[in-house]
C-alpha cells in the first residue's frame, strides 16, 4: 500500500515538472529576468551572454532544449563543471528562469 502510495506521488512529481506552468503567464520572462541578475548573472554575465568561467545561454544549445530539461538542469546543476544546483529556488522561480531563458 505504501508502495503504490509512493508510486502515484513520483507519477504526480512527474507530471508536475513535465509542463511548464508558469511560462503562460505575461510576468514569467520579467520575474526570471530579475531572478537572473540575482543569481546568474555574476557568472554568465549581465545578459546571459557569457564569461570566461562561464558559457553564453544567448544559444541555440539553450534554445533547443526543452523546458523540462533546462528546468532539470538548473535543478542538478553541474557541479563538477562549476554549475551550482539552483534546487534551493522554489519550482516557480526556476521555471520562471526557463521562461526568460527561452525569451533570449
Ligand atoms: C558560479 C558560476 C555560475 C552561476 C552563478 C550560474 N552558472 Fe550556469 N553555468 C556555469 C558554468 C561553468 C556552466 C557550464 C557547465 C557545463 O559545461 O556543464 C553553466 C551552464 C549553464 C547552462 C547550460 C548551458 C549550455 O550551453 O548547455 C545553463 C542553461 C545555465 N548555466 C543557466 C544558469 C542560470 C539560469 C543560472 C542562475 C540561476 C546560472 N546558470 C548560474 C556557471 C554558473
Amino acid at each position: 500500500m505504501k508502495r503504490a502510495a509512493l508510486i502515484f506521488a513520483l507519477a504526480f512529481a512527474a507530471c508536475r515538472t513535465a509542463t511548464a506552468p508558469v511560462r503562460k503567464q505575461d510576468n514569467a520572462v520579467g520575474a526570471g529576468a530579475k531572478l537572473f541578475r540575482e543569481h546568474c548573472a555574476r557568472c554568465h554575465g549581465a545578459t546571459a551572454e557569457g564569461r570566461a568561467d562561464a558559457p553564453s545561454l544567448r544559444t541555440s544549445r539553450v534554445h533547443g532544449k526543452a523546458d523540462a530539461a533546462l528546468f532539470a538542469f538548473l535543478t542538478n546543476g553541474d557541479l563538477r563543471r562549476g554549475m551550482p544546483s539552483w534546487s534551493r529556488l522554489p519550482d516557480e522561480r526556476r521555471w520562471q528562469l526557463v521562461a526568460y531563458l527561452k525569451s533570449l
